[in-house]
């Protein structure tokens, strides 16, 4: 029985396309890589980072999990972010989250899902740390959209408190640290303002996007 039969023929077409543009591209890429930026990001199939910002293979740096989650004892995203920023030294730090999350859709709901609990947990505390915010919004669609900003915030916040971000900033490696969502319904990104350089912009950056519509 085949299996998988378009994909193969897909990436053929796809090499074939790229090197009408570029034949050296793939030459160059065996080269190595020098990316300027590192994507942290949902692995919700819709919300790809290459296409989104529109790079191609090389431009940036990859991690992805399940709505985006940053855990200081989660040893495989903190590696990714000290190979990132010790060995690639991306300038850029992107923590992108998504409206209409199923993570922090099932986050939002008390029901019992399974294994997965255990890693909802992270945007539990999320949502009960601002849960008085939270509630005084009506709308459960935009109270839901809120907490998937929060959720960004917050992972942008334990980028931030990293050791491998703050040892980049004490050695004056230039380095910045952004949260962004997108909206899956149009294609674009926002900049939830909470970009940090330094670290003594954390605090103020995080007051800020925090308190946006309190
Ligand atoms: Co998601």
């Amino acid at each position: 029985m085949r299996v998988l039969p378009d994909l193969i023929e897909n990436n053929r077409k796809w090499v074939a396309s790229v090197n009408e543009t570029d034949p050296d591209f793939f030459n160059k890429l065996s080269q190595g890589q020098s990316p300027e930026f590192l994507w942290i990001g949902c692995a919700d199939s819709r919300v790809p980072a290459n296409e989104i910002l529109g790079l191609m293979p090389g431009e940036v740096f990859v991690h992805r999990n399940i709505a985006n989650v940053v855990v200081h004892s989660d040893f495989n995203c903190q590696s990714v972010i000290e190979y990132a920023v010790s060995a690639l030294k991306v300038k850029h730090i992107i923590v992108c989250g998504h409206y209409g999350c199923g993570g922090v859709k099932a986050a939002s709901q008390n029901h019992h899902v399974g294994l997965i609990d255990n890693w909802l947990r992270h945007i539990r505390d999320v949502r009960r740390k601002h849960d008085e915010v939270l509630l005084k919004i009506e709308d459960e669609n935009e109270r839901f959209n809120r907490l998937c900003e929060l959720n960004v915030i917050e992972q942008t916040l334990h980028v931030c408190h990293s050791t491998v971000v703050q040892e980049a900033w004490e050695n004056g490696q230039p380095l910045s640290v952004n949260g962004w969502i997108y909206g899956i319904g149009d294609g674009l990104l926002k900049d939830l303002n909470v970009t940090i350089a330094e670290p003594t912009e954390i605090a103020d950056a995080y007051r800020v996007a925090v308190n946006r519509t309190a």
